[in-house]
This record gives C-alpha cells, structure tokens and sequence, in this order.
C-alpha cells in the first residue's frame, strides 16, 4: 500500500511532485490523527502561526461540523477552498504558481503518463525529496506563499466564526490576539537579530534564532531589511564564531539573503565574508559547517563577476581543489563541480547573448573573470572526469555536463587518460541497456537515452 501510495503519488511535473511528496506526507499524517475518521481537514498547520498568549486558538473544532464544507476531488486538480475538509484519499499538492492548495482523485494505476524524471526517479528509488533538484530556496518561497495563504484563510475563517458564535468580550479578546499575529516580518526580524546578538542568550537560543532568520531573509525586501538593521554584518561575524553550530547557521542565513539579491551580494563582500567562507572551507571543520559555507559561497559568487574575481585572486580555486584531498568530504564533491560549471556556463552565455550597451559594463566585468584558465591550469580536467565513476546517475549526468564544456580545453588531457576512455566505455554500455529498456516501456525520449547521448558525444570529440 504504501509504495504504490508513493508510486502514484508521482504524478504531474517532477518538481511540483517533490513539494507534493511532502505536503501529502504533512496531509497523511495529520489525517491519521483527525477526529472525523473519513475527512482530512484542510487547515493542519496551527503550530505554524506563532501563538504565545497559551490560549486556544479557534480551530473548526469550534465551529459546528454541519458547516463544514467538503471539498469533492474529480481527476483534475481542483483548488481547495479556506475552511474546506477534503476526503482521505485525495491527492493534495501544492501549486507551486498560485500557492494554492489543490486536490483530486488518485490516479488510475500504471498511467503511461509519467513524466521523464518521475521515471528516472522510480529506477533510482528515489521517493525522497531530492534537495539538488529541488532547491531549498524554492522549497522555503512555496512554503512561505502556503504560510501566507494559511494566514489569510485562518483570518477569513476566524472572523466567520466570531460573528456566527462569539460574545462580545470574546471577540474582543480574539481580535487582541489576532493583531498579535499580525507582528510583521520587520518586527520579528528586530527580535531574532536581538537574541542573536544578545550576550544573555544561551548558545542554543542563538542558534534557534538563526533558523528562524534564514527563513525570513529568503524574501528579498526582507534580506534588504536584513542589511539595514545590521543583522548582515552580526551573521558574517558569526563565521569566525568559536562553536561549529553557530557558524554552521550563520552561513546558512547569509547564503539565503545573498541568493538573487545583488545588494546583499555587494555589502556582503565589502563586509569580509568572502574570506571568512574560505577560511571556513580551507580549514578543518565539521561536514555540515563546510556544506553551509560553501552553500553561502555559491550564493556569493553566482552572477555576481565582481565577487568571482576577488575568489580567484584570494585563492578559492585551490581551496576547493583541497577539499577532493581532504577526507569525508565526498558528498561536496559534486556542488563543487556543479558550481564551477554554472560560473562558466554564466560568463559563455553572456558573451554569446545580444547585449545592448547597459550590458557592456557587466561584460567587461566578466572578462576580468579568468576562471577556465585558473581550471585548467590547477588540472581540475582529471578532477572533474574521475568523479564519473560515481554511481549516481543525478552526480554522473553534472559531471557529464561538466567534462562537455571542459572539452574544449581539457581535450589533450584526456585523449591521454586511459582510466577516463575505460569508464566512458562502461558508462555506454550500461546506458545503451537502460535506454533500451526505456525505449521498450514506450518513453522515446528517456532520460537514460539522453546520458548515452552525452556519454556518445564525449566519446566522438575525444576519437
Ligand atoms: C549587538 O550588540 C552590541 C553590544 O551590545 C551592540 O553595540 C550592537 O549595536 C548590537 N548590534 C545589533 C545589530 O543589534
Ligand atoms: C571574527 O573576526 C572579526 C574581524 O574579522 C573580529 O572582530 C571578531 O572578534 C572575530 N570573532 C571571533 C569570535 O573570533
């Protein structure tokens, strides 16, 4: 039961699907536990919305289960609507678009309509949420637009309540709470940055103070606040903490406010922060903090030319490189490479795109980026090709992509590589099968036969 729950839970656009994945698993569980056994009710997450006055909040529970409205799931999603309950059973996702939560019937078994990567998901048995192809950041905006939207239909639904059933003091005393509710993020920013900052604070106050910030600077008005009130410069002084966790947590927040958000970028890097992540990465520390700071740091560089070149002059590209020498450092491996190639693959876009004379500045910002010649030279060629030999087919098809666009420099290097044309050979063979395999369930576009095609292609421009 629970497999093909899973299975069948794979439906619809692969990204969607993962934010499904969990939102159902909420959804399931929270149907386990619900009085009226036949109906999930919609509006679960009371934890979410901050309540410290001890006091019940109004849940439907108050209202009479005759009002309750059922929500009737067809095949097609349908948006559900505040307040109403849906029957166990249903799907229930996300709309990743509208922040709605949608609903329908579970799908007939065994639709020839999985997607590609829902496919590839099931060979791989992968049922779990995949953070690489399903960003943190994307993740934390859809749960945001949920929390909003819970926000307003626990709003809309209260103030239906009041008026069918509250007395007057009541109502009083509910409104009170409910501006309480209506802190806004500016406030609780002021707050968390002052129990951060706080000498008072134990070291995990501090730490949940951090978690709570991270989710808060994703927006980028937020993040701006963020920099106004100081909070910036606390977290990258936060680095070079003495308590692995706090680093570890600073960085987090400082990757979350620099994504996508140039001005953070520029304060950031005017503010040392640069440098402390590579000392972070240079040095010995704990998995988790050298995951974050190297989160933080691809936030930092990534279309930001100003911050690569200062990198590449501080030395950074050695430093990852030291992280394929260090122990138990595997699992970076992969971000590493991946990060290099988005930064390559950034500056060639650019260069090969129609620009207008507002973007000739950024271009000649990019040209001092000499970051392919810093590759070459510090032979990540090999490093990058020996990383083919991991299993994963998610790690091997970012490393195929990678060798694909070091061809053009690295080409000699592995003409001579014996090792590399042995595991191109044994990558063919083994893609020529599940492509076939593919092809023969009816996916003519599959995913395994497009890794052939990279694996075909590499193999051709090394003959
Ligand atoms: C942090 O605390 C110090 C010392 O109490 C204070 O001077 C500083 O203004 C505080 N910083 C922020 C951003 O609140
Ligand atoms: C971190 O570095 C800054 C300067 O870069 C320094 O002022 C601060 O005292 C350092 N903090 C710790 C805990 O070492």
């Amino acid at each position: 039961m629970a497999m093909s729950h899973w299975a069948s839970l794979l439906s619809t656009a692969a990204k969607v699907n993962l934010l499904v994945l969990v939102v159902s698993v909420v959804f399931s569980q929270s149907s386990l536990s619900n009085r009226a056994p036949e109906f999930a009710l919609t509006k679960i997450e009371e934890s979410d919305i901050k309540d410290d006055s001890g006091k019940e909040p109004i849940t439907e529970d108050d209202a009479d289960p005759e009002d309750l409205e059922v929500f009737y799931p067809t095949h097609q999603w349908q948006t559900i609507r505040p307040g109403q309950a849906v029957p166990a059973g249903s799907h229930v996702r996300l709309n990743l678009q509208t922040g709605d939560r949608e609903a329908k019937l579970p799908d007939s078994e065994n639709g020839r309509s999985d997607t590609r990567e829902e496919r590839r998901r099931k060979r791989l048995g992968k049922v779990d949420v995949d953070s690489n192809s399903f960003t943190a950041q994307e993740l934390k905006k859809a749960l945001a637009k949920m929390k909003e939207n819970e926000k307003a239909e626990r709003k809309a639904h209260e103030e239906e309540v009041r008026k069918k059933f509250r007395p007057i003091e009541q109502l009083k005393e509910e409104f009170e709470k409910l501006n309480m509710k209506m802190e806004t993020d500016y406030e609780i920013m002021v707050k968390l940055i002052s129990k951060f900052n706080s000498s008072a604070s134990t070291l995990d106050e501090k730490v949940a103070a951090l978690y709570d910030l991270e989710y808060y600077v994703h927006q980028v008005d937020n993040a701006k606040d963020f920099l106004s009130m100081g909070g910036l410069q606390l977290v990258i002084n936060g680095l070079n903490s003495t308590e692995a966790t706090l680093k570890e947590h600073a960085a987090f927040v400082l990757g979350a406010a620099l994504s996508s958000n140039p001005k953070v970028q520029i304060e950031a890097i005017e503010g040392g922060a640069l440098q402390k992540l590579l000392v972070i990465l240079a040095t010995e520390q704990p998995l988790a903090v050298k995951k974050k700071a190297l989160f933080a740091l691809s936030s930092m560089l990534r279309h930001f030319p100003y911050a690569q070149q200062q990198f590449l002059k501080l030395g950074g590209l050695q430093v990852l490189r030291s992280l394929f020498r260090q122990k138990g450092m595997e699992t970076l491996h992969v971000r590493v490479v991946t990060l290099l190639y988005d930064l390559i693959v950034e500056k060639m876009l650019l260069e090969d795109s129609q620009h207008g004379d507002q973007m000739e500045e950024k271009i000649q910002q990019y040209r001092q980026v000499k970051l392919v010649p810093a590759v070459v030279e510090q032979d990540w060629c090999v490093v990058v090709s020996n990383l083919l030999a991991m299993p994963e087919h998610d790690t091997r098809e970012k490393v195929l992509k990678m060798v694909s666009v070091l061809m053009a420099f690295c080409k000699e290097r592995y003409r001579g590589d014996q090792a590399l044309s042995t595991t191109l050979g044994l990558l063919r063979s083994e893609y020529e099968e599940l492509a076939a395999e593919e092809q023969r369930e009816g996916d003519k576009e599959g995913y395994f036969k497009e890794l052939l095609g990279s694996v075909n292609t590499i193999i051709q421009e090394l003959r």
